[in-house]
């Protein structure tokens, strides 16, 4: 696997393959790269001759109280894990190679990213959409991967595809998750061993959510309220918010249907973290 820093050698590397007919995925990652980064790219590896990793803690989405300085990073191990699973291109800039000069234009999106982690942390999709637009226009991949764990995210991008009639296919992976159910993140390393025994919360209140849907729940806030008890059984945990939502839109919807999404937020000690699960998609 190649390692490249600079835009200009990530253009040149992809634009051979191209010559040479074969098709791009793409992977945009922060690193601190676990098992869910990873089945990205196997997953994009079903699809594609050559797999595209990004590597690049993107400052232009973290807010000024945010763990941008202590986010973590270990490029080595990275490096080695993307290896181990085939990927053929890692791209990892510094930030003065993406931003080689202060940010003037950046993609402005709409209500869609305003609600649920777009309310708590303001800017942040405008950040994530702009640093995966540059990706996108440096690989020109034909096809991007991205995980359902970040739910929101994942559907503005998918939206932002279609807005800008992007030519490339974007497809999302399943949550990858712990044995006890607590969904894979960077920052699940910042739980205390309480927190770390208190954190599955977030998934078994989705799961009460799922079951409660199951037995003929039709109204959101019945469904809604179903995972707030769960919460409510650990007041160590704070809920930032439930969303029963539109899994396009992400509008709040009043009556649920087997494709409306639940999102979740909460604060396990000082860590915040979030989860989503799908009505009819059972969190195993
Ligand atoms: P990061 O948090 O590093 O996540 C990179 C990709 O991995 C995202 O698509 C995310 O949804 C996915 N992912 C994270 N945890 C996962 C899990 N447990 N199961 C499945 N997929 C998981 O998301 C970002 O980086 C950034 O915002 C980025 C898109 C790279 C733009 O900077």
């Amino acid at each position: 696997m190649e390692t490249v820093a600079t835009p200009a050698g990530l253009r040149a590397r992809v634009a051979e393959w191209r010559r040479e007919g074969q098709r791009v995925g793409l992977v945009p990652t922060m690193g601190a790269l676990h098992e869910g980064h990873l089945r990205l790219v196997d997953l994009v590896r079903t699809r594609a001759d050559r797999v595209v990793a990004t590597v690049f803690v993107n400052p232009l989405q973290f807010g000024p109280r945010e763990d941008l300085s202590r986010y973590p990073r270990d490029l080595e191990r990275d490096r080695a894990l993307l290896e181990a699973r085939a990927a053929d291109l890692l791209f990892a800039p510094t930030v003065d190679a993406m931003y080689p000069e202060p940010v003037e234009v950046r993609l402005e999106p709409g209500t869609m990213a305003s609600r649920w982690e777009g309310s708590v942390r303001p800017g942040h999709f405008s950040g994530v959409l702009t640093v995966v637009a540059k990706l996108f226009h440096l690989v020109g991949p034909d096809v991007a991967c991205f995980g359902q764990k970040d739910f929101q995210q994942a559907a503005l991008i998918r939206r932002m595809v279609r807005d800008l009639d992007w030519p490339l296919e974007v497809i999302v992976g399943p949550t990858v998750r712990e044995a006890d159910g607590l969904a894979l993140s960077s920052r699940n390393r910042y739980l205390t061993p309480d927190d770390r025994s208190r954190a599955p919360l977030l998934s078994a209140a989705l799961r009460a959510a799922q079951r409660a849907w199951r037995d003929g729940a039709t109204e959101a806030a019945a469904v809604e309220r179903a995972a707030a008890a769960v919460f409510a059984s650990e007041p160590a945990v704070t809920v930032d918010y439930i969303a029963v939502a539109d899994p396009n839109t992400l509008e709040p919807v009043a009556t649920v249907s087997a494709e409306t999404v639940v999102m979740v937020a909460a604060r396990v000690g000082t860590t915040r973290l979030i989860d989503n699960a799908i009505l009819d998609q059972p969190i195993p």
